[in-house]
């Protein structure tokens, strides 16, 4: 489960996001709309615990924000995949190396993570790629990488911070579906989107931000 409890952040250069409360139990998928600047990266960054509430409170699964540890903060991404707005891809490795990233992190040896990579590559609909550098692939093709890299360690939770920013419509539409199957086996999904055509037609619930306040 995510739930913020009258959180509150502000950057030292203005803005903020003021006395948030949401709930997003186990299996959801949760849609995140609001116009540029209005927080939803910082929203997203909260719940990674990238950055800390000043008060108020983030609870993620048995993780809370005012009692974790930092060196118990990546315990917590373990469980989740990131898809962040702007990428984050290795740039010296291939987008094979790029997607098995997190099963090294977990200790997985090469010979038992191959297959893997190879499936998540296919699933995102990469395949015949593996061997290009991130500045080798298109836009809408890094986010996908992305898409893969944050699935492949199967994670409780997805954070997708625009993850169809880049894509055309029909594309965009695929990766949507993505999300659903992977939250139709069990995963949480909260999204982060400006486009709200998109995700209107997919009967999702819906939260929006403006100006750092939730509406509802
Ligand atoms: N590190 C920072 N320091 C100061 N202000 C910041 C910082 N990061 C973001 N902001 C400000 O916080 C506000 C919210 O930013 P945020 O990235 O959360 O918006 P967003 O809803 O994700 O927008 P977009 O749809 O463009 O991605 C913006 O006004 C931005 O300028
Ligand atoms: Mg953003």
């Amino acid at each position: 489960m995510i739930k913020l409890e009258n959180a509150s952040y502000s950057f030292k250069k203005g803005f903020s996001l003021s006395n948030i409360d949401l709930t997003i139990d186990d299996g959801e998928f949760v849609f995140l709309i609001g116009p540029t600047g209005s927080g939803k990266t910082t929203m997203l960054r909260l719940i990674y615990m990238n950055i800390l509430p000043d008060s108020g409170v983030v609870r993620v699964g048995k993780y809370s924000s005012n009692s974790i540890k930092k060196r118990k903060i990546p315990q917590l991404r373990r469980s989740i995949g990131m898809i962040s707005q702007d990428y984050h891809l290795l740039a010296d490795r291939n987008l094979f190396e790029n997607v098995a990233l997190p099963l090294h992190v977990i200790g997985y040896s090469k010979s038992d993570m191959g297959d893997l990579v190879i499936e998540m590559i296919e699933e995102v609909g990469l395949t015949g790629k593996e061997n290009h550098l991130p500045d080798e692939l298109s836009g809408g093709e890094q986010q996908r990488a992305c898409l893969a890299r944050a699935l492949i360690k199967d994670p409780d939770i997805i954070l997708a911070d625009e993850p169809t920013g880049n894509l055309d419509p029909v594309t965009a539409f695929d990766l949507v579906k993505l999300l659903e199957k992977v939250n139709a086996e069990g995963t949480t999904v909260f999204m982060a989107s400006h486009n709200y055509s998109l995700i209107k037609s997919r009967n999702h619930r819906i939260v929006e931000i403006h100006g750092g306040k939730l509406r509802s």
